[in-house]
C-alpha cells in the first residue's frame, strides 16, 4: 500500500492514536531551539499537530504531505499554508527554504538519502534539517512493559540513528546534533490500550503483516486484561531521536 492511501485511511483516527496536540506542542518546543532563523517547511505534516505547535511558538510554517485527508484535518487546526506534495520532489525553488522538518515522516520516504538530498536542494546555505525519528521510549510501568513486547516483534525500522546520520551525510549535510529528546507525555488506562490494540491503532501493529499482527494480538490482550485497576491511568514521559543537520554555507 502506498503511503498516501495508508494515511488517507488513518486520518480520522490518527490524532487519538498518536498523542494529538499535546505531542505536537511538546515536539515543537523540542525542535524550535534547533531551527535556523526564518520559516519552516514541514514535510509529512500529517494532521498538523507539530505545525500548529510551531506556529504557536511564532514560527511561519508551510506543511506538505502526500495525503489530502491528513491535510484536511491539518487545515482545521492550522492557519498556515498546506500543499499536497511528495517529499521526494518538493515543489520549491533551489535555496528557497530556511528549515526542513520531518516528524516521524522521513522513514516513510522511499529513500531517506534521496529525500534529504531534495531537502538540501531547497535549503539555503546555513539552512537546517531537523528530524524526529525512531520508536518513542519511556520509563517502564506495567503498560509500557507489555507495549515493549509488541515493539520487540516489529520489523526493524529504517530510521535508526546511524541510518539517519548516514543519509544526512550522503545528502551533503553537516551533522549538528543527534540525541534522545522529550516527545510527549501520555496517560493511558489498560482499558484504552485494549481498545487501541483491538482496533489495530497502535503504529507497531500497522507495520506488521495482518497474519503476524493477529498472532501477537491475543497474547498481548490477555496480559492487558490481567492487569490490576483497568481504569487507573498510568502516566508516561516518552522520548525519541532528534537529528539536526545543516547545509554548509
Ligand atoms: C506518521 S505521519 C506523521 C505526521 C506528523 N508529522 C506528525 O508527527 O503527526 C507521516 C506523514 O507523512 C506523510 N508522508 C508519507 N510519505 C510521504 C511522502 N513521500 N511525501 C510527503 N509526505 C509523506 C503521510 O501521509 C503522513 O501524513
Amino acid at each position: 500500500m502506498n503511503q498516501s492511501v495508508k494515511f488517507d485511511k488513518l486520518a480520522a483516527t490518527y490524532d487519538a492514536a498518536r498523542g494529538g496536540e499535546g505531542r505536537g506542542h511538546m515536539t515543537a518546543a523540542t525542535i524550535s531551539p534547533h531551527l535556523a532563523p526564518g520559516s519552516v517547511l514541514e514535510v509529512g505534516v500529517g494532521t498538523g499537530v507539530v505545525a500548529a505547535g510551531l506556529a504557536a511558538l511564532g514560527h511561519t510554517v508551510h506543511g506538505v504531505d502526500v495525503s489530502r485527508p491528513m491535510l484536511d484535518v491539518a487545515a482545521t487546526r492550522f492557519d498556515g499554508e498546506l500543499t499536497v506534495a511528495d517529499g521526494m520532489a518538493l515543489p520549491f525553488d533551489d535555496a528557497s527554504q530556511d528549515n526542513v522538518v520531518y516528524v516521524h515522516a522521513l522513514h516513510l520516504m522511499p529513500d531517506m538519502a534521496g529525500a534529504l538530498k531534495e531537502a538540501a536542494r531547497v535549503l539555503r546555505p546555513g539552512g537546517r534539517v531537523v528530524v524526529r525519528h525512531g520508536d518513542p521510549v519511556s520509563e517502564p510501568d506495567d503498560l509500557v512493559l507489555i507495549l515493549r513486547q509488541v515493539q520487540a516483534r516489529q520489523p526493524d525500522r529504517p530510521d535508526a540513528p546511524d541510518a539517519v546520520r548516514a543519509a544526512a551525510e550522503a545528502a551533503g549535510l553537516r551533522m549538528c546534533e543527534q540525541g534522545m529528546r522529550p516527545e510527549y507525555e501520555s496517560g493511558m488506562t489498560p482499558e484504552t490500550f485494549i481498545a487501541l490494540i483491538t482496533n489495530r491503532q497502535v503504529p507497531f501493529l500497522q507495520r506488521l503483516s495482518p497474519e503476524r499482527a493477529a498472532e501477537v494480538v491475543e497474547p498481548i490482550l490477555a496480559q492487558l486484561r490481567a492487569l490490576p485497576d483497568p481504569r487507573r491511568e498510568r502516566r508516561q514521559s516518552w522520548s525519541c531521536w532528534l537529528t539536526v543537520a545543516e547545509k554548509p554555507a
